[in-house]
């Protein structure tokens, strides 16, 4: 009945997520928080794992991309699962490693990979560079070449599949920062160029056409161009291409408006089209990968807030504010996002107000949901921000000093922190006297 599968009312109509009152999180911990419900999240892995094993008839594997949400416990949590990882930065890839992540299921991405980063990923032995242009392939050859190593990588590929969704995070069409074009030949010449390398293996293609993503058309136009690509490099150039990586970009529920993605039923779609299609090419099917990230812990988190006043316009609006805002979640400030609301006490409750709920940042645009339509609200009722479990955390700042809110996961009807708040001492770490 709620967006979010974890999400319940118990028998004091309280809101609980993962078995444990919102209030008691709230209490204990304190707001704005962020909960995250650790069932939701593997239950969802899972679904890319086992649906993978189950409809593709070659070897598979799922990485988290953990951009949508990264720290050391998540990267623990999805290897024990059997998934690698998605890393798009020296931050991410230190973090994977701390973790324990084992090295080889690390693919390391990004579309300007500095020399140290690539030091850091050559030294530790990472599974793959998705190389995204050739002046870093040079620069990664040359360092392995000084360390006496073989680097395995794939090419971030822009299919020039569009994808409908936000032009922000749309990425697979020829007006993008990342990637080789197909269309112009410059992928092919990437990959002429790196099979001639001495220290590097060419192992994948890459792609990644959007995210927040619902049709599942999109993804059949990308396998289709991948492989027709993959065919090419081996007839033309004999160039033997073992990995197909399909990126990540399924959609989720934000609001009850948005439709429920099946991704079971994707993933048996796009695997039929990858059998069907390397039947018909006489190719041997390639190790397919994955990458999802907000379908995996999207929907399995929400933000706790403390309203703090209630401010009615008469006759223009009334503002709703919360102890947090754009430095937790800058999503309707970049986006335009939507968001859905609940009042932890009262989640039922008759929706007969429209109120704008604002956060507490220097800035106008520092907004949550606009025009939210919610029960009566007062000042210090607990509000539930729902599905903000995928770029809200790694996308917050401390803009106005404001510290980062804590990580709490909950499972079974147990709670446990795996990011502290930041406390206005971390704020001042870095800072000269
Ligand atoms: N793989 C690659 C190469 C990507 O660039 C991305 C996302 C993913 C996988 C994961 O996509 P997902 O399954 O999470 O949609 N900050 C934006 C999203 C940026 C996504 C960037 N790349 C937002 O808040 O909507």
């Amino acid at each position: 009945m709620y967006i979010m599968e974890g999400l319940s009312k118990n028998n004091q109509g309280m809101l609980t997520l993962g078995g444990i009152s919102l209030k008691d999180i709230a209490k204990k911990y304190g707001t704005p928080a962020y909960v995250m419900d650790e069932d939701t999240i593997v239950k969802n892995a899972c679904v890319y794992r086992d649906a993978t094993k189950k409809y593709y008839d070659g070897e598979s594997l799922i990485l988290y991309a953990s951009k949508a949400f990264s720290c050391k416990y998540i990267y623990k949590l999805v290897s024990e699962l059997g998934l690698g990882t998605d890393v798009v930065s020296g931050g991410e890839l230190y973090t994977a490693l701390k973790a324990g992540m084992p090295a080889e299921k690390i693919y390391f991405h990004g579309n300007n990979k500095t020399p140290d980063e690539i030091k850091l990923a050559v030294d530790n032995n990472v599974g793959c560079f998705v190389v995204d242009n050739i002046t870093e392939l040079n620069r990664i050859n040359d360092y392995a070449k000084s360390v006496n190593k073989t680097v395995d990588i794939a090419f971030r590929i822009k299919p020039g599949v569009e994808a409908h969704t936000h032009e922000f995070i749309m990425t697979g069409q020829i007006d993008s920062k990342f990637g080789v074009a197909l269309e112009t030949g410059e992928a092919e010449e990437a990959y002429i160029l790196a099979s001639k390398m001495s220290n590097i293996n060419i192992v994948g293609v890459h792609c990644h056409i959007g995210s927040q993503i619902f049709d599942f058309q999109p993804f059949e136009s990308a396998v289709e161009t991948m492989l027709s690509f993959v065919v090419l490099l081996k007839e033309k150039h004999n160039i033997i291409v073992s990995q197909l990586n399909l990126g990540g970009g399924y959609g989720i529920k934000y609001t009850s408006q948005d439709a429920h993605v099946p991704y079971e039923m994707f993933i048996s779609k796009i695997s039929d089209k990858i059998n069907k299609v390397c039947e018909e090419n006489n190719l041997s099917k390639p190790m397919l990968l994955m990458e999802p990230g907000r379908s995996i812990v999207g929907a399995a988190g929400l933000t706790l807030y403390t309203v703090g006043n209630v401010k009615n316009i008469p006759n223009v609006r009334t503002y709703v504010s919360i102890d947090g805002g754009m430095s937790d979640n800058p999503r309707y400030i970049l986006y335009n996002a939507e968001y859905e609301a609940k009042l932890v006490s009262n989640p039922d409750g008759q929706a007969d107000e429209t109120v704008t709920i604002a956060g507490k940042c220097c800035e106008s645009g520092d907004i949550i949901i606009k025009d939210a339509k919610m029960p009566k609200i007062s000042e210090g009722d607990l509000l539930a921000v729902l599905s903000t479990g995928a770029y809200n955390y790694s996308m917050s700042s401390n803009y106005n000093r404001i510290p980062r809110p804590p990580v709490v996961f909950v499972s079974g009807g147990k709670d446990k922190v795996v990011i502290e708040r930041e406390s206005y001492d971390d704020i001042l770490k870095n800072d000269k006297d």
